[in-house]
Parts: structure tokens; C-alpha cells; sequence
């Protein structure tokens, strides 16, 4: 396959920007502050915001956590994150760290949370931040709800009021484990907070090229009249990494893909591709449309489970050159472990959109590469006018629109190859990111903090979109555990079980190779 790189013409429209800067000033707390998810993505992120001049002028960071630090043991500790990730600018890094500080404290205690409030209380006098405080939760999910109980206790949490001080709460997923654990764990946070001060987060929902399906749906108006069973035949939603589970086994081994990646990532990018266009983007009227095409997943029937649903785990084998070892031999991980590491569902949507549209969703860990994306593979055409090439053997037009790595949108179509015979050539129109919009693509998690700072609660989960995620992925964990249905193994670096192409090609479709 010959591959030229056709150059894209851009045309920016600066007069069709929406200038997002936050107006309040504001605090940030960390809870969790030594911890992965601070180091990773939350210290980097805002950073990163404060190199673009996106952070409010009055502004403070506060660590807090069970270590014995300072407020120098966590700016050393912080300069040392954001060293690892490039060179910095000093100016920026100092500028940065000089509001930076830490409070020790133990979660779920409200004595000690109130040693948090009053640190958060003399931060606010001095950077004049009016009691503005954004609360993130990086901390293991078992603590959530007591700390929001003990939060309560120790008054952090101020009742939303029109003129008063906000405080906002970001929650990470996982949000409960199966249906009833979320709504257990909604109630007690409802004890304490209103919904309009709960941030839960997806991060996907921050990847510039998630919102971007947005955009393409909804921003064109060639593709909506096509988007719809009248034309489209079928749609792949893939998420496949390289990565084990890294040293998650003690979460992952009770979690397993389907709590990981598809009550979450995997619905909410069904959603974004499946949703009606909704009145307009801000937060109610798009999460309504979100919650409505996923209140309309067709429950999975008890005799389809095993036409319907693949569950795979992965066994040794070569990822990237380098070998490595099975999930059962992973640390932490019982050696009988029943876990699945991969899942493949067939869905359907039971609407006047998408009736009779196979949706086809696998994801899955230690697999041959890392890609996410989602394939909108149209119909064939209806008739062949080119006599001895039958209709049904014209490739059909797909519409990838890529997540990432190589993060872009391309559409196939055919063509006529030159010359005196009549032979067809797919064509791939294919536009990538890192060639049209030159720089770095901005972080999810950039995104989410700043939208908490703008008090802006689109592109964050709301209650009832968790109850329907939870409602069809619990019936798929009880079917599984009532048939005690053991994963298949796949060898590590492939492309998954053998099930899983087995589950696309009974009819007579095949997963788009990545
Ligand atoms: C997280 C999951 O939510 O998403 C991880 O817990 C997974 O298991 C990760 O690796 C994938 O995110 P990304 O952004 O790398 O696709």
C-alpha cells in the first residue's frame, strides 16, 4: 500500500472562538497529593495552565495527604514531577511553586480535615481567593465517601449560593462498583454536596479528539443526514492498549475491563457518536441526549450472551518487541484469577436512529498496540453498474475518527485506479492532527480543571448517565457470574481472543485492523 501525505488547507476563524478564561478567583486542594494521579496528571495539568496564563490571578494549590510533608517536601516534590516531564522555564516553575503548599491530614477524619479548612481558610485571606475551593479527590475510591461525610463535618463544603462561595468536588471513576453501590454511594454524597457541586470526572471526556465528535456531527452539515441506519451498516468502538495493568492489581483484579473501561470511556464515546444533536452545548441540554441514547441500549437477551459478549484475559507473550509475562503471573493477582483484561459486546440501540445498527465495542489491555478510535462503516452501495464486479463486493465507505495515537479523522471512499482496465482503488482522505494544528495538543486533564474553574459541568458525568452506564453493565456482570463464564486467554501482543473475531464475523463483518 503506497501512503502520500496530502497537505490539508486550514482556515482558522478567530471570530468564531469562545474566549474561556476563569472570572473567579479560586483554590485548589488535592487530596491524594503524593499520590499517581497527582503526579501523573493533575501537578502537570496545572502547570501547564499556568504557563498559558489560564489560572486565575488570585490562585492557591494545597496538597493535602497522610504523608509527613511540608509545604518545601511538596514543592521539591512537585518541581521534581514537573522536571521529569521536560525542561521548565524558571520564571514559570517559581511563579508556579510559590503557590504551592501541603497540609497533612487523614481522610475520612473530620478533626483533621478541619486543620485542611483552616489552611485553606488563611490561604484564601492571603491570595484572595473569596472562599472559592475546588476539592479533588485523588484518593482510592473506598475513602470517597468518607471523606465528603467527614468534609461535611469539618465545613469545607459551603451550600451552593447565588453571590456566596462556591466549592466544587471532583470525583475520579470508578463511581460505585456495580448499580446499587453507586446509587449507595450518590446518596451519601448527596448528604453533603448538591449535584451542581459534583464534578465527576472521565477524562476522556476532556481528549481534545473526543470533543472533536462533537464538532464533526455537529459543526458539518453533510454528515447528519447520513448518520442514521438508512446508510450506515454498522460501528466499531475500540480501545486497545499495550499497557498491563501496571501495579493496579489490587484494583484491577475486582474491576476487570468491564468496570474499567466500559461503564465509563466505552459508553460515553457510544453516547458522543449515538446521541441526538442537543439544543445546545452547555451542560443540562447536552447530558440530557447523552443519557437518553443510553437509556435506549437494547438490554443484552439471557440466550445472546454468548453470541453478544466475548470476555478474554491476556496470557504471556510479546508486546513491543519485549515479553512479558501472563495476567495470572502478574503481582498481586491470584493465580486462578477469573478477571477479564478484554471484552468485545455487540450492542444495539433501540431508536428510530440506529434500529437494526450492530454497535461492535472491544477494548482491552497488553493487546498489539495502542489505538482508540471509532470506525463508522457505511453501507455498500445498492447496485453494481460495473458488470462481473457485484455490488456486494465493493468495499464499503468507513469514517474513522481517531482518539489516538496519530489522533485525526479519515474517510475512505473508492476510486477508479488508472489505466485501460476498470479496477477500483480504496482511497484514504486522511487528516491528522500533528500536520494541520501545529504544537502540542492540550491534556484532558487540562481541560476538566479549567471547566471546574468555570464552574461548567458539561463534560463532566451527572448522576442519572452513572445509574444508566451502571444499569447495563451490572446485568452483563450478573449474566457472567450466574454462567460462570471463564475469559479466554489471548496471547499478550495480539489482538485479543479468538471469540472476539468469532463474535464480529458471524456477521459477516470483520474488525477494522488497527
Ligand atoms: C483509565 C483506566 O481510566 O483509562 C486504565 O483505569 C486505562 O486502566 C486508562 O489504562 C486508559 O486511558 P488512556 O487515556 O491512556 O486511553
Amino acid at each position: 500500500m503506497e501512503e502520500t501525505r496530502i497537505p490539508l488547507k486550514i482556515t482558522a476563524h478567530p471570530e468564531l472562538c469562545i474566549e474561556r478564561v476563569p472570572e473567579h478567583p479560586c483554590g485548589i486542594v488535592i487530596f491524594g497529593a503524593s499520590g499517581d494521579l497527582a503526579h501523573r496528571k493533575l501537578l502537570p495539568a496545572l502547570y501547564a495552565l499556568h504557563v498559558a496564563k489560564l489560572l486565575p490571578k488570585n490562585f492557591f494549590l494545597a496538597g493535602a495527604g497522610r504523608s509527613e510533608w511540608t509545604d518545601d517536601t511538596f514543592r521539591e516534590d512537585a518541581l521534581k514531577t514537573l522536571e521529569k516531564r521536560g525542561k521548565l522555564n524558571d520564571t514559570e516553575s517559581r511563579s508556579f511553586l510559590e503557590r504551592v503548599f501541603y497540609q497533612r491530614c487523614n481522610y475520612e477524619d473530620p478533626k483533621s480535615l478541619s486543620a485542611v479548612g483552616e489552611k485553606v481558610g488563611r490561604l484564601s485571606e492571603r491570595y484572595k481567593t473569596g472562599g472559592n475551593v475546588i476539592y479533588y479527590l485523588a484518593v482510592p475510591p473506598r475513602v470517597y465517601a468518607g471523606t465528603i461525610r467527614a468534609m461535611g463535618e469539618a465545613k469545607l463544603v459551603h451550600p451552593p449560593a447565588p453571590k456566596g462561595p462556591w466549592t466544587h468536588v471532583v470525583i475520579e471513576k470508578p463511581f460505585g462498583h456495580d448499580l446499587d453501590s453507586a446509587a449507595q454511594l450518590d446518596r451519601e454524597i448527596h448528604g453533603v454536596l448538591d449535584e451542581s457541586q459534583i464534578y465527576r470526572i472521565d477524562h476522556y471526556l476532556g481528549k481534545e479528539t473526543v470533543q472533536n465528535i462533537l464538532m464533526f456531527r455537529f459543526a458539518n452539515a453533510i454528515f447528519e443526514p447520513i448518520w442514521n441506519n438508512r446508510f450506515i451498516d454498522h460501528v466499531q468502538i475500540m480501545a486497545a492498549e499495550t499497557l498491563g495493568i501496571e501495579h493496579r492489581a489490587g484494583f484491577y483484579d475486582h474491576a476487570g475491563a468491564l468496570r474499567d473501561v466500559f461503564q465509563n470511556h466505552m459508553l460515553q464515546l457510544l453516547a458522543l457518536v449515538a446521541m441526538e444533536p442537543p439544543s445546545s452545548f452547555t451542560a443540562d441540554p447536552y447530558r440530557d441526549e447523552k443519557v437518553k441514547v443510553l437509556r435506549s441500549i437494547r438490554p443484552i437477551a439471557p440466550g445472546c450472551f454468548s453470541d453478544c459478549y466475548v470476555r478474554g484475559q491476556y496470557d504471556a507473550g510479546i508486546v513491543d518487541g519485549t515479553e512479558v509475562r501472563a495476567y495470572r503471573k502478574e503481582g498481586g493477582v491470584p493465580p486462578d484469577s477469573q478477571t477479564e483484561t478484554f471484552a468485545a459486546i455487540k450492542l444495539f440501540i433501540d431508536n428510530w436512529r440506529w434500529e437494526g445498527v450492530p454497535f461492535y465495542l472491544r477494548a482491552g489491555k497488553r493487546l498489539k498496540g495502542k489505538a482508540t478510535e471509532l470506525a463508522v462503516h457505511f453501507k455498500r452501495i445498492p447496485h453494481s453498474i460495473i458488470p462481473l464486479i457485484p455490488a456486494n463486493q465493493f468495499p464499503r465507505n468507513v469514517l474513522i475518527l481517531r482518539i489516538e495515537p496519530d489522533e485525526g479523522i479519515s474517510l475512505s471512499f473508492e476510486a477508479k485506479y488508472p489505466g485501460p482496465k476498470f479496477c477500483l482503488a480504496t482511497l484514504d482522505l486522511d487528516f491528522f492532527y500533528k500536520d494541520v494544528f501545529k504544537g502540542s495538543i492540550p491534556g484532558a486533564y487540562e481541560r476538566l480543571l479549567l471547566d471546574c474553574m468555570l464552574a461548567d459541568q458539561t463534560l463532566f458525568v451527572r448522576q442519572d448517565m452513572v445509574g444508566v452506564s451502571w444499569s447495563f453493565i451490572t446485568e452483563v456482570l450478573e449474566e457472567t457470574e450466574r454462567d460462570k463464564v471463564s475469559p479466554a486467554l489471548y496471547p499478550a501482543g495480539s489482538w485479543g481472543p479468538k471469540e472476539a473475531d468469532q463474535l464480529i464475523q458471524r456477521d459477516g463483518r470483520y474488525w477494522k485492523p488497527a
